[in-house]
């Protein structure tokens, strides 16, 4: 698991953006179950961040966050990235599509779906 802060220069102090944490799991592709797989059990923006840097160019600490943990799979060796999202989570779900995860399986019982992404 890793969290990200932001140093605020005129505050001369450092402020927590989000988290993400990574992991293996005994998921597979059908047909193609030796994919190494790995899971993003968890990633938040902290409510103050969501959104944010607006208009200034910069990447959002969403996307910053994602790229690092998507990054972080590919060190490790993961061919393959997987994760649950409720399917009302407009928000995750639109940052997981606009980096290429896609739903493979239908809400689950929770509410849940799978998104599902090939690291290059
Ligand atoms: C999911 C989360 C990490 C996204 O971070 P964020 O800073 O809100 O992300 P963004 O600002 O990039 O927003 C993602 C997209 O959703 C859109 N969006 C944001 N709030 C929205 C809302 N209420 N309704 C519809 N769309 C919304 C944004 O416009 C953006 O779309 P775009 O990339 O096409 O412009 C953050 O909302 C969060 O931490 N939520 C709580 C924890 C959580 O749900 N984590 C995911 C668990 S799987």
């Amino acid at each position: 698991m890793w969290l990200y802060y932001v140093a605020v220069a005129e505050l001369g102090e450092e402020f927590l953006v989000g988290f993400s944490s990574l992991g293996p799991t005994h998921w597979s592709i059908r047909n193609e179950p030796s994919r190494k797989m790995g899971f993003i059990p968890m990633l938040a923006v902290a409510s103050a961040f969501q959104g944010k840097p607006r208009d200034s160019g910069e990447d959002r600490f969403s996307h910053r966050i994602l790229k690092d943990v998507m990054a972080k799979a590919r060190q490790r060796g993961y061919q393959e990235l997987c994760l649950l999202v409720n399917d009302e989570n407009t928000p995750a779900k639109r940052l997981y599509t606009r980096f290429g995860f896609t739903a493979v399986t239908k809400k689950d019982r929770r509410g849940n779906v799978r998104m599902h992404t090939a690291l290059s």
